[in-house]
């Protein structure tokens, strides 16, 4: 038996990150890259949503494949298991028991967390032999030789026996079975072989029924009998774990409940569930929903593990729950768990399916004893969590208070208002954003007013200033001087600076800065606390007390324009918000200097469009300086780009490098191909001005085929281009990005819908807008 030593995975910031369901998908990611080993691929292909199991892989999993299924993937927050922070991967489609699972954690967490202890990884193989002359013989014969039946099982596998593994032990059954399974039916004898097998970190179901069928003949010749079944028991009662929790009275009162009152009524639920097999299946259904949803994440076979559960389960003769409450000396309510927990973290879907060996990283590779313990700790909280609901408000209210936290969440209901809003919604039972709305209008409605009288130059109340990011769509301004066609993102990040009591603090909801102190610029911050800094002091405003919120709406290092995005929005919100006059030129060249300080460099023709705002034929700054002539369109232009992910970093960066090598090498094509590219932006430009976008779309095609030529593209970009052009786009091309990241962008003169459904479902992200008319 081993005391588990959990993974130790979240220890740079602990498995505590609040407000993690009230941010959007991307910022959750984030936060999970900084606190996971998830490697940058992993990372990036959750952003993409291309983590999942592919269909030719699948293929080679089962058989009559036609497709794969999804399921929700989410993270239990809050472990503390044998005082490790561990961040859970959950994939369940039933709502509340992520939630549940979390809430539970962190009341856990607050008196020591859980306590684990997980019994070696011990799998028992059956060899059934019947027709045995002498039953006590045979039972006699196979315990003599047991080093010999052991050496030869053994022989199989050296390989685990090295790591420790191998069978441990044999043990002998003998059983009178009525003949047809009919009680009053003639008995007949059978011997049964039961290897004990250690399995180490595997599942190992392949490795015991090998050894069950590497023995059989001679368990025939010791018996004299014929062997039948060779398979592994499911019923894997030696690899125990059990966990345990104490959560002390004052910390469970809850609403109009007291401590002692929801203390008293886990254990009465739980008394229930020793006595009554109709409770006890639903209390150890509970508990599964919270052990399948991490046996599905990390690859495990969730069958086998309720298989034992439930045979564990009616042990005794009698089926019962398999966790019990009750009060300890000092008045705390306590928890124990126990039931096998065979599972393995080598091997089987692990190998073949990404979204899986994503999850084990996140629990920071456990071996298969730490994930044993995890997903003990797991199955007590969950139990805690449904007997917690049950005995207090019951489920449905439960659920409904879930779903008003959700609704109030996308409605963006302010922090300081929420679980006020929350309440409301549930009293008025009409759980609906347009509700959440009405209510936050009516709270502030008297406080905004007061704080505006009493603020006098309202600053407080200041829009939001909005930058816009930057899409080529024609020309290559990271290859070619020439010209280049871009058009703005409209509002791709909007900042507000509001008055603050604090130094100044950057508030972001997306990008993985959450909330932060800016530091000073000599300080050398990096990212977009880095922009910020910079920012503050190049205004002469670093000793200020200020609140800076910023709302990315694109996605960052993706070649978007979204660094010059976030300067020019910052330093405009500054400077509203301190009275400062700076026209739009400071603003671009202030913007540039503070991406120079931080990234060491700055997009020119990004910088220009975020200050400007307009689509313009920008030729990059040669020995004049940039130039640029706005383009005007007579109507709205609609774009869709669909996003390939980091993964495209080091293709396209080497892409980079190895054009520019090729042209120096070989200069008289590749200088062609330049001037082709610099001249198609000037037909773009004449395109786009004439309204006519699928002549512009055509052009993009051609700027994509030379792009090609040059080596840009990748299996990934040309899937993105091919699947756009066939559903609604009239042409496509890459988009580069020298710093991580890669798409396309396509021109769908007749709607946007069906070119971005089409790209989602080709395991991608895509996102659409219209660049404005009209100017
Ligand atoms: C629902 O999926 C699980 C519960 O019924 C468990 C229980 O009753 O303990 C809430």
């Amino acid at each position: 038996m081993t005391a588990a030593k959990t993974p130790a995975t979240a220890e740079k910031a602990g498995s505590r990150i609040p407000n993690f369901f009230r941010m959007d998908i991307a910022t959750r990611i984030d936060a999970l890259r900084e606190r996971t080993a998830l490697s940058e691929d992993e990372f990036g292909a959750l952003q993409d949503g291309t983590h999942t199991l592919k269909l030719h892989a699948a293929d080679k999993m089962i058989e009559n494949v036609v497709g794969v299924i999804g399921l929700p993937l989410g993270v239990g927050l809050n472990f503390l298991i044998d005082g490790r922070d561990v961040i859970v991967p959950l994939s369940v489609e039933e709502p509340s028991i992520v939630a549940g699972l979390s809430g539970a954690a962190r009341t856990a967490r607050a008196s020591g967390g859980y306590v684990t202890e997980v019994d070696d990884p011990i799998l028992i193989g059956q060899v059934q032999a019947v027709d045995v002359p002498d039953v006590s013989r045979a039972r006699r014969g196979l315990r003599r030789r047991k080093a010999q039946i052991i050496e030869l099982a053994n022989s199989l596998h050296p390989n685990m026996v090295a790591r420790g593994g191998g069978v441990r032990d044999i043990e002998v059954h003998v059983h009178r079975a009525p003949i047809g399974g009919r009680d009053k039916a003639p008995r007949r004898e059978m011997v049964v072989l039961h290897l004990l097998v250690d399995t180490r970190d595997a599942m190992g179901a392949n490795v015991v029924n090998g050894m069950c069928e590497a023995v059989a003949g001679l368990v025939e010749e010791i018996t004299g009998g014929t062997v039948f079944l060779r398979i592994l028991s499911n019923l894997t009662d030696r690899a125990l774990v059990r966990a345990r929790v104490r959560i002390p009275t004052a910390a469970l009162a809850f609403r109009e409940f007291s401590g002692e009152a929801v203390r008293d009524g886990i254990v009465l639920a739980s008394d229930l569930a020793q006595v009554d097999p109709y409770r006890a299946t639903t209390h150890n259904k509970g508990i599964m929903n919270g052990v399948d949803a991490v046996a599905l994440a990390t690859g495990n076979d969730f069958r086998a593990i309720e298989a034992g559960a439930h045979a564990f389960a009616a042990r005794s003769g009698k089926y019962r729950g398999l966790a019990r409450w009750s009060v300890n000396d000092a008045g705390d309510l306590t928890g124990e768990i126990e039931m096998p927990m065979k599972v393995g973290t080598v091997g089987g879907s692990l190998e073949s399916n990404p979204t899986v060996r994503l999850s084990h990283r996140v629990l920071g590779n456990p071996n298969a004893a730490e994930l044993a313990s995890v997903m003990g700790a797991v199955g007590l909280a969950q139990n805690y969590a449904a007997l917690r609901a049950l005995s207090t408000a019951g489920i449905q209210r439960n659920h409904m208070t879930l779903h008003a936290r959700s609704v109030a969440s996308t409605a963006g209901v302010p922090e300081e208002m929420f679980d006020e809003v929350v309440q409301a919604l549930i009293e008025d039972g009409d759980i609906k954003q347009a509700k959440a709305h009405e209510i936050v209008a009516r709270k502030s409605a008297p406080a905004s007013q007061s704080s505006a009288s009493e603020s006098g130059a309202g600053h407080a109340t200041e829009a939001p200033s909005a930058a816009s990011g930057t899409v080529i769509l024609l020309g290559e301004p990271s290859l070619v001087d020439g010209a280049v066609l871009a058009a703005p993102i409209p509002l791709a990040v909007e900042a507000q600076a509001l008055d603050g009591t604090d130094g100044a603090q950057l508030l972001m909801s997306r990008w993985g800065v959450e909330q932060q102190r800016v530091p000073r610029a000599n300080e050398q911050p990096k990212g977009p606390v880095g922009m910020v800094a910079r920012a503050l002091e190049r205004l002469g405003l670093a000793d200020r007390d200020v609140m800076i919120e910023v709302s990315p709406h694109i996605p960052r290092a993706l070649g978007l324009g979204s660094v010059s995005a976030l300067g020019v929005s910052v330093i405009v919100a500054l400077a509203r918000h301190f009275g400062l006059k700076l026209t739009a030129e400071e603003v671009g060249a202030l913007a540039a200097d503070c991406a120079r300080a931080v990234y060491g460099s700055a997009s020119d023709v990004g910088n220009a469009l975020a200050t400007h705002d307009r689509t313009m034929l920008y030729r990059g700054a040669g020995k004049g300086g940039a130039e640029f002539d706005a383009v005007s369109l007579p109507k709205p232009l609609p774009l869709v780009i669909g996003l390939a992910g980091r993964r495209q970093e080091k293709k396209q960066a080497n892409a980079l490098a190895r054009a520019k090598q090729q042209r120096q090498r070989n200069p008289s094509p590749y200088n062609a191909i330049f001037r082709e590219l610099e001249s198609l932006a000037k037909a773009g430009a004449d395109s786009v001005r004439k309204g006519d976008f699928v002549a512009l779309g055509d052009l993009m095609n051609i700027c994509h085929g030379y792009l090609n030529a040059l080596q840009a593209s990748t299996k990934e970009l040309e899937e993105l281009v091919d699947v756009s052009r066939q559903y609604g786009a009239a042409g496509a091309r890459l988009l580069m990005d020298d710093a991580g990241g890669g798409g396309v962008v396509a021109v769908c003169p007749t709607g946007t819908d069906r070119t971005v459904a089409a790209i989602e479902a080709a395991g991608y992200q895509a996102f659409a807008f219209e660049v404005p008319g009209g100017r």
